[in-house]
């Protein structure tokens, strides 16, 4: 998933969240917006219940929130960013059924109480293990007993098999192999790749498997979320086709 465009900054933390709120559309990627399929919309009608409470952690401008304020009766919306939040508010418009909180999941271990159906898109990319826990803790702490989380994240297959084809498109284009695999290593057995220098997060299936279990999530389901090559390359070429990247989509239960 290719989430920025800045080369600038290089640590996923409050201040980066906020410095991207000014031009956050044309900063960061929207998975409401690319998702042709819309899994996350057709997830969130499946669960909607008018006396139910939902959680949006990470909540960023609000691009579900107010899906969310549409289809549950009350709303626990979420950011480490103030601005982002800000803007989340005015999306938000006249639902007066969203409570806005500024929380940094990687440090607060329960921002609310535990909810029926938590949303989390795309929020658990930070390169920092210990941050990504915490908030891994806090986001399925949310989740109550009989209540479902959906998330999103970065999908490492997905990653590994983009540089694949990277290297395809080089060697059509008639560079030689150690050219064509001009690819930093660093990080990368975690699943961690620079994006634009920002070192962002991919899990693998089997990887959110076993950290779900581990948080007392038992797995449902787990869907590709696919896009087109435009997420990866700004001009794929022609004859790039399918299969597409994706990012992973999870739903779990606490039982
Ligand atoms: C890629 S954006 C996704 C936003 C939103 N979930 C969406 O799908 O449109 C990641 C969001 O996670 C938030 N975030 C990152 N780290 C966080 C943390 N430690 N605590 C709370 N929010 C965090 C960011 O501020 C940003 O709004």
């Amino acid at each position: 998933m290719k989430v920025h465009k800045t080369k600038s900054r290089r640590v996923m933390d409050r201040t980066y969240w906020d410095a991207v709120a000014e031009d956050y559309d044309g900063e960061i990627f929207s998975v409401r917006d690319n998702d042709a399929a819309g899994l996350v919309e057709g997830h969130i009608a499946r669960f909607a219940d008018a006396t139910h409470i939902a959680a949006d952690l990470g909540c960023g401008v609000g691009k579900f929130t107010p899906l969310l304020a549409k289809s549950f009766a009350r709303v626990q919306a979420c950011d480490v960013s103030s601005k982002l939040l800000a803007k989340a508010r005015r999306a938000c418009g006249s639902h007066g059924n969203v409570e806005f909180r500024q929380t940094n999941l990687g440090r607060v271990p329960h921002p609310f109480e535990p909810v029926d159906f938590v949303l989390c898109v795309n929020v658990l990319i930070m390169a920092d293990l210990d941050m990504r826990m915490s908030a891994l803790r806090a986001v399925t702490a949310q989740v109550k007993r009989g209540g479902h989380l959906v998330l999103v994240t970065p999908s490492a297959e997905s990653m590994h098999y983009t540089q694949f084809r990277r290297v395809e498109w080089g060697l059509r284009a008639g560079m030689d192999c150690e050219e064509a695999v001009r690819e930093s290593v660093r990080d990368l057995h975690q699943g961690i790749r620079p994006i634009n220098s920002v070192p962002t997060k991919h899990h693998l299936r089997e990887e959110l498997i076993v950290l779900l279990q581990s948080f007392g999530l038992e797995v449902s389901s787990v869907e590709k979320l696919i896009y087109p090559w435009t997420v990866e390359f700004s001009r794929p070429p022609i004859w790039l086709q399918g299969p597409y990247p994706w990012d992973w989509l999870v739903v779990a239960l606490r039982k």
